[in-house]
């Protein structure tokens, strides 16, 4: 039980784990980092750049957990190796994985989607957490258990012109999910939040406007999601409280239609 409340509160409790955020130093990824060190797991935040790791691992040890940074692009499995090492060295185990390192490109035309954005895209949504899944997950059943999160876009269900390489890696990730799911259970869950309009850095590339119209006439909670939003989501699956859970995909959109 969590020193903040009673068995409810408890199934959330992360004291003691371990848990390594992808994407971990900004917007949502920051979020769930802080959300999972409250909850008491010790953290291993990633991303391209170091110092902006660093920055949210002090963060997690002013809250009383331990921290470790590493940069890595992860969508190079010549870079998974190394960051999977680094965390074990360091901490001997992971019991939580979150995927969540993940982007698009802007295009005009889909023809102009050419060969090496198609990669990149895919590489950062569907070939990196597959591999860092399968490094992870071999270690989890090995060492007796852990949760996998994975956070894929409401794109992978609406996929839309202007999006299609990155919506369909997330449909991939959508069906990594399941199938890992299979080949890691009973010992290992993985589940999937897929999110949707979040005010991240992302958003500044959206017409605010147009996007804050549309959200008020046809999304049920008539909004875009604050980052911090996405921590409760994260933690259910993260926790015991999904202990029933697994090879779910769970909308967190703010109600699109
Ligand atoms: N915000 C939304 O509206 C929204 C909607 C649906 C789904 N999502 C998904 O939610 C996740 C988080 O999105 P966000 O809005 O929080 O994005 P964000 O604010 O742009 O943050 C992205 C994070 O990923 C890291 N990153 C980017 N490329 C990387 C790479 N190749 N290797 C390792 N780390 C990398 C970034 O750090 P560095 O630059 O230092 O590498 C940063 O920490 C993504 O998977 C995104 O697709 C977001």
């Amino acid at each position: 039980m969590s020193a903040s409340g009673g068995p409810a509160a408890g199934r959330f409790d992360l004291g003691g784990k371990v848990a390594l955020v992808t994407g971990g130093s900004r917007g949502l990824g920051r979020e769930m980092v802080l959300g999972l060190a409250e909850a008491g797991a010790d953290v291993v935040v990633v991303s391209r750049k170091l110092a902006a790791c660093e920055e949210v691992a002090a963060q997690v040890e002013a809250l009383g957990r331990r921290a470790l940074a590493v940069s890595a692009n992860v969508s190079r499995w010549d870079e998974l190796d190394g960051l999977v090492a680094a965390a074990y060295d360091h901490f001997g185990r992971v019991d939580v994985l979150v995927n969540n390192a993940g982007m698009s490109l802007l295009y005009g035309d889909l023809a102009e989607v050419d060969e090496a954005m198609w990669d990149k895209v895919v590489g950062l949504n569907l070939k990196g957490p597959f591999r860092l899944t399968a490094l992870v997950g071999r270690r989890m059943v090995a060492g007796g258990g852990g949760s996998i999160v994975n956070v894929s876009s409401t794109g992978s269900i609406r996929p839309m012109p202007f999006m299609l390489p990155y919506d369909a890696a997330k449909a991939g990730l959508n069906a990594l999910t399941v199938g890992f799911a299979h080949a890691y259970g009973p010992t290992v869950r993985v589940n999937c939040i897929m999110a949707g309009p979040f005010l991240t850095d992302v958003s500044r590339a959206w017409d605010l406007e147009a996007f804050e119209r549309e959200a008020r006439h046809r999304h049920a909670l008539g909004r875009g999601g604050r980052p911090e939003e996405i921590v409760g989501a994260a933690l259910y699956f993260a926790s015991d409280a999904s202990s029933y859970t697994t090879g779910a995909v769970l909308r967190v959109d703010g109600g699109i239609p």
